[in-house]
Order: structure tokens, then sequence, then C-alpha cells
């Protein structure tokens, strides 16, 4: 029996999940702890959410909440379309936790004391309005690499290459739109070219490991590595535990790959047994398995392997990391803030979530970027599963029903059925072996080969002819084909859970199996109520779904749309018209006024960004537009209990008035 830990990068609790993270990270892993749970190895599959960072800092500043309220909206977000997508964790943590502070601040010091961390002060971007200091993602510029705009402070997205924010060109604040000034700053770097030899003896024993993932570390390695800041200037995050440290939190990158051992913690103290965790990550005999995307491979084959190595308790370096490339989306790069994506959680509206599955695994990015398209996704459902699979599955079983009661018993097998059952058996063998080195792909291609064998197998032996005149051979094909179904709902299992844990019930098998029972044959068979296993996909399901994306994609559009709300999202807004009874300017800023208003007989303060455009006392008795429940928000020591409502076309602003009088107070929707 293999001890296997197999993580999946954790995602970052600012967004939704869509297919790309999918299809990079999250169902191969899956699948490949299904297979080594069928195989009965000693596997647990852990994750948990990325909860710090600036780019869930940038967000809750963006809508004017806290870092926490964005994190939990997110976490429980995406747990439910891990949910709806079977992706079955042992543990989903998150990286916000007590537990992965304490273990982030440990694996610091660790590195500390023994001299990996150095504290240098260097110049960092300053943003002069906001005054603070930007972090590598509140920075954004042109690529120094690739000359691409819209890079991120920390690395490219287009050409994947890791960036010093000092480097980009043209550098931008994101928060203030500003450009950046250098202020000094101090920061604690890992001294990551004392880990050069180290690092590459140890890649030197992973020959094994899959092409797109060395090439990419012997670019890092033979760049020559360098010195990498692993703390920064914000509030959300670990604390640096270090008493000349206020105000400074360990960077995300470098504690996020803890999170691994924090939610194997969590995992071991819920099962009762506080200390199994050890078991995994401190015997040199578990493998650990991190599946992630590509844009991942060198936090996790360089920066964290070195983390690890230096730790004080002995633990285990990843076994073998199988990133995967990207995928597209109807031949274009997927983009989040297009919108030019399928989100998880909108996709299980529609469809069964074995859907998703099935088409991200059969066209994975296993070796190179693959692509999703809608009629592609109809098609291969329509196909494979539900002509081929699902054809063979129900022909067999109403013809069971049909004609033998559903009372299907092992005659003597002619050669032909003996070569169609043998076939299967042997198949399972190169199956294994497939979801063994995460080639899923090849793994489905030779399923589907399995379930065409019975089809075309099932019209050779004829049994709607053969059940008038030898009834014995027409049982000997339902078998047969029983058989087949059992094999393929083993082999199968992996990849399609719910489906062929439905397709064993009509089998009348059960639910616990194993990879071993495949040669264990069953000599008799009760076929139990028969159901549709695979349901096809109408055109029109796909034009919507084509429409839907059109319809949202930022791209096509030049009036830079937000992303689309639900009907619910917009009944949550209170707009009221509200009278302004007094109006001043706040000193100290040219921008600001405080106005004092009336709703319907409830007076409040408001701050409101429009001094440049109003003169306070124009606005005195005037009837606007305000969003009245929005939290208040203190500004510039003020709170403000409302917002005012204005069109505004670069500097000008323009306040919105009712065109008819109506009272203070009066809804607006
Ligand atoms: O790229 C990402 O989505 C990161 N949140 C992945 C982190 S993986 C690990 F280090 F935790
Ligand atoms: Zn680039």
């Amino acid at each position: 029996m293999e001890k296997i830990l197999v993580t999946s990068a954790l995602p970052y609790a600012n967004g939704p999940l869509h297919i790309g993270h999918i299809a990079g990270a999250y169902l191969p892993a899956d699948i490949y702890v299904r297979y080594n749970k069928l195989r009965e190895n000693d596997v647990i599959f852990i994750c948990g959410s990325d909860e710090h960072g600036a780019p869930i800092s940038i967000k809750a500043e963006a809508e004017g909440v806290t870092p926490r309220e964005i994190v939990d909206r997110y976490h429980h977000s995406i747990k439910q379309s891990f949910a709806g997508l079977e992706i079955d964790f042992d543990n989903f943590s998150g990286t916000a936790r007590p537990v992965h502070s304490e273990l982030s601040a440990e694996f610091f010091l660790s590195l500390y004391n023994k001299g990996y961390v150095i504290e240098k002060t260097t110049e960092q971007w300053y943003d002069p309005v906001q005054k603070r200091f930007l972090a590598d993602r509140y920075v954004e510029g042109t690529c120094p690499f690739c000359k691409q705009p819209g890079a991120r402070g920390d690395q490219c997205d287009n050409c994947g290459k890791l960036i010093d924010s000092l480097n980009l060109i043209d550098p931008k604040s994101k928060i203030s739109g500003e450009t950046p000034q250098l202020k000094e700053t101090t920061h604690w770097y890992l001294e990551l070219p004392k880990f050069d030899q180290e690092l590459r003896d140890w890649l030197d024993t992973k020959s094994e490991w899959k092409d797109n993932v060395k090439n990419f570390i012997m670019g890092w390695l033979n760049e020559g590595l360098k010195e990498r800041a692993i703390t920064r200037d914000i509030d959300w995050g670990v604390p640096v535990p270090l008493d000349n440290a206020a105000g400074k939190v360990l960077y995300v990158w470098f504690e996020a790959p803890i999170g691994y051992i924090s939610s194997t913690i969590e995992w071991a103290q819920k099962t009762g047994d506080p200390e199994k965790w050890k078991k995994y990550w401190l015997e040199p005999d578990t493998r650990l398995i991190h599946f992630l995307g590509k844009d991942n491979i060198p936090f996790h084959t360089i920066i964290w392997p070195a983390v690890l190595m230096k730790q004080d308790l002995p633990y285990i370096l990843p076994y073998d990391v199988p990133a995967n490339e990207y995928l597209n989306l109807e031949g274009r790069k997927m983009s989040t803030s297009r919108n030019w994506t399928v989100w998880v959680n909108d996709f299980l509206k529609y469809f069964d979530g074995e859907y998703m599955r099935y088409y991200l695994a059969a066209n994975a990015p296993e070796s190179k970027d693959s692509d999703f398209y809608w009629k592609e996704f109809q098609n291969q459902i329509n196909n494979d599963l539900a002509n081929v699979l699902g054809n063979l599955a129900n022909r067999v079983f109403a013809f069971s029903k049909k004609y033998f009661e559903g009372r299907i018993e092992a005659p003597k097998l002619s050669d032909l059925s003996k070569r169609l059952l043998n076939e299967a058996v042997s198949k399972s063998v190169n199956i294994s072996d497939c979801y063994k080195n995460y080639q899923v792909r090849k793994a489905i291609s030779l399923i589907m080969e399995l379930a065409r064998s019975g089809n075309k197998y099932f019209d050779e032996t004829q049994p709607w002819i053969t059940v008038k005149t030898n009834r014995i051979k027409a049982l000997e094909t339902l078998y047969t084909c029983c058989e087949l179904l059992r094999i393929i709902s083993v082999v199968f299992y992996p990849v399609l859970p719910a489906s062929m844990k439905k397709l064993r019930k009509m089998l009348n098998l059960d639910h616990k199996f194993t990879w071993k029972a495949i040669s264990e044959i069953v000599t008799e068979y009760e076929i139990g109520d028969v159901v549709t296993l695979f349901r096809k996909i109408d055109d029109e399901e796909i034009e919507l779904q084509l429409q839907k994306l059109k319809s949202e994609d930022r791209a096509e559009s030049s009036i830079n749309q937000k992303p689309q709300i639900e009907f619910d999202d917009f009944t949550r807004l209170d707009f009221r018209i509200v009278k302004i009874l007094e109006a001043e300017a706040i000193t100290k800023s040219n921008k600001l006024l405080k106005l004092l208003i009336d709703i319907a007989g409830e007076k409040r303060t408001v701050v409101a960004g429009i001094a440049r455009s109003y003169q306070p006392e124009k606005l005195i008795n005037r009837k606007v537009l305000m969003l009245i429940n929005l939290k208040p928000r203190k500004v510039m020591g003020v709170e403000s209990q409302a917002m005012i409502m204005a069109a505004h076309d670069g500097e000008e602003l323009a306040i919105l008035e009712p065109d008819k009088d109506v009272p203070s107070g009066s809804e607006v929707n």
C-alpha cells in the first residue's frame, strides 16, 4: 500500500471558480485521488482557500467591506462549486485560521534563525495619494520582458515571467491610478541563491516529472536564482514574527503552501488523532503530489522546497508536481476581468457537474493548452456519453428486463465473448497506468473504446434475433455486456463517480468496490430499475450559453460594463430621494463636502466627493438621489451614512434630481 498526500493549489478566496481552475488543479487531482482510493492506497486529499494577499485586500477596498467578508463569501462559493463537481477533499481549510498563522510564523523563524533570511532596506513603490507602500499586486504596468501592458507587479500573465515590480515600465498604482514614487522600506528576503546546488541536486532526481514542468524549472535555474522578499507592507496577512516588523506581513506566496500542512493538521484534529498529520508530512515514504496550473510551477518547485528544506522538523519534499497548461475558451485566452470564462456555479445551474468533469478530463491541458468549445462540449456529451456508453447500458438493461425479467445468469461463453472480456481486463491495466501517470485523456479514450466494442459486440451477436431462435445465445450477449459494464463502472469511476454509481445500481452491485475487483467475475445479475445514465444536450441549450458568453464579453463592448449581478443583488440596494438640509466644505479636502440630509424626517450626515462641481450653498434644499443602505464609512474623520449618486464625465460631476417634485424618502427602483 502506498502512502500518498495529494494537494491542489489553494484557490484565492477573492472570486468564484471557473473552468480554468478546475481543468488545471482540481479535477486532475480528484481523479488521481479517486483512482488511488480504488487501488486501496493510503491517500489523503488536502486543500483550502488562499485567504491572504493583495488581491483580497484590493477587492475588499473596492467594495468597501473587510477582507474577512470577502474571504468568507468566496470560501463558501468555492466550496459549493467543489461540491457540485464532486471534488471531494479530505479537508478544505483556509489560510486565515490561527493554526495556519502559527505554523507560518514558525516556518519563517526556522529560516530566519538558520540564516537564510536577511533584512534589507530598499526602495519600494509608494502611492503619494493614498500615502502607503504598494505591494507588488497593487502596481501594474508594462511587462519588462514581453512589453505587454497590464502586467502585475509580481508576475506577467502574458509571458509567465516573474517580475520585480521596480522593473515595470510605466507603473501605475492600482488604488489611485497615480504614478507611484520610490520610497525606502525594510523587508526580509529569502536568500534563494544559497539553495542553488541543493535544489539542482534534488531536481536531478526528478527525471520522471512532466516535460513542461522540467523545462519551466530549468529556465528559472539557468537565469540564476535571486533573493526574494518574503514580507510585504499590507495589513491583511500573517504578521512577520519579529519585534522590528510592525505593520508587515508574510508574503502570501511564502505562507500559502504552508496551508497544505496546516490544512492537514486541521484534518488530523478533526479525525480525533491530532498527531496523524505527521505520518504524512514527516515520514519519507509519503509521496507528496502537488497538482496545479502552470503559473504556480516556480513557487512549488523552487521556493517551497527551499523553505521545506530548512525547517526544524524533517518535512518531506514534493514527490511530483504534475502541473497542467492553460485551458482556452472558444479559441481565446480565458480572462476573468473580461468575463470570458465559464463560472462553475453558473454552469451547474444548467448542467450536471459530471458533464463538466467528463469534458474537461477528456480535453485536459495535460501537455499543452487545450480549449473549451461549447459546441464540442455538446457533441462529446451526446456522442460519447449518451450515444455510446448510455446507449450500451440502456439497450442491455432494457433487453434484459423485457426478455429475461432482468435475471441474467452466466452461460458458457463463446470465444467472441471471452475475447471481449479479456480485452476489457487487459485494457484496464493500461487504463490504470494512464491514471498513475496523469494521462487522463488517454484513459478516457481507452474507456470509450471499451464501450464502443460493447456496442459492436451487441450488434454483431444480434440478441433481438437469437432471443427468438436460441435464447441462451441472447443471454450470453446480455451477460457479457453486463460484465463489460461492470468493468467500465470501475475504470470510469475516477472521472464520473456519480454516474458510475448509478450504473452499478442498475447492475445491482455494491457501491463499495475496488480496482482489484475488476477481475472478480460476477456470475449472476439481477437488473435493478433502469434509468437514463446521460441525458442529451439540445442545440438551444448550447445557443443560450454562447449568447450568454457573448453578451457578457466585456472585450467586445466599449462601455466597460461591470460583471452582471442577479436581480436579488439589485433589490438589496436601497435608493431614495433625499433632501439636502445643510452643506459645508470639509477643511483639508478640496473634493469633499459634508451634507446633512433628510430622509422622510430622519437626519443623516453624508460625505460627498462633489466639491469640485458644487458650491455648498447651491445645494441647500435640493432633492437628490442617494443610496441609503451602504454601511456607514468614515471619510476624513466624518462618518458618512449614505452615498450621493452623481454622473461623471472626467472631472465634471452631475447630481441626479427627480424631474418632478416627490417627497423626501421616496423609494427609487
Ligand atoms: O494561483 C493561485 O490561485 C494561488 N492562490 C495558488 C496558491 S497554491 C499554494 F501555494 F497554496
Ligand atoms: Zn510579459
